[in-house]
């Protein structure tokens, strides 16, 4: 290949990788490859001795004039991205900054913890169903067979309103409206919001969370009800949790029991969060009492049936080793991001 050929082919080479990338601005690679010492250029000049004499003119004529015109291309693109970037700060966009990250939303960790129960139960065969959170006092207490001098109807511990309706004090009146609407069999869990009339503190919150469960059908079991919990007790604290189930007393299941789970900090061994018992207190159940049965219309004789009521906040406080239940509620991102 003549050397005037060579001049050609470096040229289309320099503008190739100039075009590759318009918005180049790592020009300075590109003038050490070409006009660097050692660069593309200076290789062509250094061939000039072997050029016939006659041709020496022309040749160093169209070298000098490459290598001037990349010279000035070069200088110039420079001079355009200087001054983009010194005359309009604002609008520059300088390609070398890193981006600016966006914070991704999470959600709040009462939902995460009300999704994950929701996951696990849908598993076992439970649908979602959901209530108002301002119930009437007889849903709230009478169906439920808690009667007129229980001390839970107190004022003391209900919230009621003008209209002589409550806030429900637990999520139970969701199993009387769907009974009154369902015919067995029913499978649901049941979360929500439910209130009491009590001093905010550390420990314990005018509102807070629950999740009830009700199975209704013929000739359920108690043994149903413990194989289910402890399903799920284990999917959702810990795969190797033991649970302790204590006889109870509540006036809408008969027998009632507490269930404990072992420590998922000591494993049973006793540390501060289960106060060295090695046991924590989890959720009421047992088997729906035939006066709730009554009360919705079914006939007693012929279902049977169990519920339980998890709270959410509890569970989660002990978990993560949070230490006031009010920080849940006060919507400190410090706080939220941490879950
Ligand atoms: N409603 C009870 C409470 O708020 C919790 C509960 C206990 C719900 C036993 C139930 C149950 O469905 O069977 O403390």
């Amino acid at each position: 290949m003549s050397l005037f050929n060579e001049v050609d082919v470096v040229r289309a080479g320099f503008f190739n990788a100039l075009n590759e990338d318009p918005a180049r601005i790592d020009l300075e690679t590109l003038r050490i490859e070409y006009l660097g010492r050692k660069g593309k250029v200076a290789g062509l000049f250094k061939q000039i001795g072997q050029v016939a004499p006659e041709e020496k003119g022309a040749i160093g004529q169209a070298l000098n004039e490459l290598k001037q015109e990349l010279t000035s291309i070069l200088d110039e693109r420079e001079a355009a991205l200087i001054s983009v970037s010194s005359s309009d700060k604002k609008s520059a966009i300088d390609l070398t900054l890193p981006g600016i990250e966006s914070p991704t939303g999470s959600y709040h960790i009462i939902t995460q913890s009300l999704n994950d129960m929701i996951e696990i139960f849908g598993r076992l065969g439970f649908s979602v169903a959901e209530g108002p959170e301002v119930e009437t006092e007889w849903r709230n207490f009478d169906a439920l067979n808690i009667l007129p001098d229980h001390p839970a109807r107190d004022m003391q511990d209900t919230f009621f309103t003008k209209s002589g309706h409550v806030l429900r004090t637990h999520t139970s009146p969701v199993q009387v409206r769907l009974m009154q609407s369902q015919s067995p069999p029913i499978r649901s869990i049941m979360p929500g919001k439910v209130y009491r009339n009590e001093a905010v503190s550390a420990r314990s919150h005018a509102m807070f969370h629950q999740v009830e469960g009700l199975y209704v059908d013929k000739k359920v079991t108690y043994a149903e009800l413990k194989g289910t919990l402890e399903l799920f007790c284990r999917e959702y604290f810990d795969t190797d949790v033991k649970l302790r189930f204590r006889p109870s007393y509540f006036p809408f299941t008969e027998p009632s029991s507490e269930v404990d789970i072992s420590c998922f900090l000591c494993h049973g061994k006793g540390c501060r969060i289960c106060k060295h018992t090695g046991w924590l207190e989890i959720l009421g159940c047992g088997m729906v009492d035939p006066a709730v049965f009554e009360a919705v219309g079914y006939e007693a004789d012929s279902v049977t049936g169990y519920a339980f009521g998890i709270g959410i906040e509890r569970p989660a406080l002990l978990r993560y080793g949070i230490p006031d239940i009010r920080m849940f509620y006060e919507n400190d991102l410090r706080f939220l991001r941490q879950f």
